[in-house]
């Protein structure tokens, strides 16, 4: 967006996607009146403040326009309009850029955060070792039963340590696909029976809704299960005991229904979406923004 604005802070010509931004504008008026926003004021009197002698950098802005909030970046630069000192005024829409960059700043940060994790876990993992060999023989000469409970009690905390510098270590080293011919409906069946002891303790009754014929895939078993297993077990959590936890399968063809999911995939390859629902507090909307995370 583009407005020529002359000495007495009036507009004397601007772009139609100026004018599209400033409804309330009109050539000749100030910008001092009639703009709909004070944000809107606020900006362009702080895009004029003062006079420029090069094109200057005036600043990030956030404005609403059409209900959604659009990034701009401000600039002006001198022009003489009938003899006196004017300035033009350029609004760049950054909406886009600025949303690419902090996704980008977000993924990095994830990135050196799993770094410096990964190497935590690994100072952790060898000192723990020689512990649970020391722990071990110290098990043979414990005399009386105070010890050897003290000592049991050691032991979960190494356990409890090295499942999570395990799980670190795992999280943070992207694996590889190990992909093999996978039927989907065996593959949940042995993911509920991972999450039997929540299942067990919150009387979840579990309904499953599977296609009628069998899908099968070329998938890494491992991984999906780790997946199907997360889900269950947070759809679990979310609910109230005996609330039910629906699953279902459905074979769709690639090229219809909604694709709220980008899928790299083979044109006219068939996909089966899984549903996992429950019936619990569900998510807020900060809780959903980190989803996949
Ligand atoms: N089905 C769900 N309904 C409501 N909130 C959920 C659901 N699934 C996940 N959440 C929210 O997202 C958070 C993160 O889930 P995530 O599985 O990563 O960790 P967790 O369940 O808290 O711990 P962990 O799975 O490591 O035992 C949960 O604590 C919960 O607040
Ligand atoms: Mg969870």
């Amino acid at each position: 967006a583009l407005a020529a604005i002359d000495r007495q802070d009036r507009i004397r010509s601007a772009n139609t996607a100026f004018l599209r931004m400033f409804p309330q504008v009109s050539i000749g008026s100030s910008i001092h009146d009639r703009i709909d926003s004070p944000e809107r004021t606020k900006l362009l009197e702080a895009a004029t403040a003062s006079h420029v002698e090069t094109a200057t950098y005036r600043g990030r802005w956030d404005l609403k326009t059409d209900g959604a909030a659009r990034t701009f970046d401000v600039y002006s630069a001198p022009l003489e309009i009938e003899g006196e000192y004017g300035q033009i005024l350029t609004l760049v829409d950054v909406t886009e850029a600025t949303k690419a960059e902090s996704a980008l700043r977000r993924s990095e940060t994830l990135a050196a955060v799993g770094a410096a994790a990964a190497q935590l876990a690994h100072e952790i993992k060898n000192p723990l070792g020689s512990i649970r060999l020391g722990v071990e023989m110290l098990r043979e000469h414990a005399v009386s039963e105070d010890a050897t409970k003290t000592i049991g009690l050691v032991e979960r905390g190494i356990d409890h340590l090295n499942k999570l510098v395990v799980d670190v270590t795992q999280f943070s080293r992207r694996r590889k696909l190990d992909a093999s011919e996978v039927d989907l409906h065996e593959l949940i069946d042995s993911s509920i029976e991972l999450v039997a002891d929540r299942v067990r303790d919150k009387q979840t009754p579990i309904e499953k809704d599977y296609a009628a014929q069998d899908i099968r895939g070329t998938w890494d078993s491992e991984q999906l299960r780790e997946v199907f297993v997360n889900l269950l077990a947070n759809a679990i959590d979310a609910g109230e005991p005996k609330s039910r936890v629906e699953i279902s399968t459905e074979l769709i063809d690639a090229n219809s229904g909604p694709r709220t999911l980008e899928v790299i995939a083979a044109a006219g390859n068939p996909r089966a979406r899984i549903s996992i629902t429950d019936h619990g507090v569900g998510m807020d909307a900060k809780t959903q923004a980190r989803l996949f995370e």
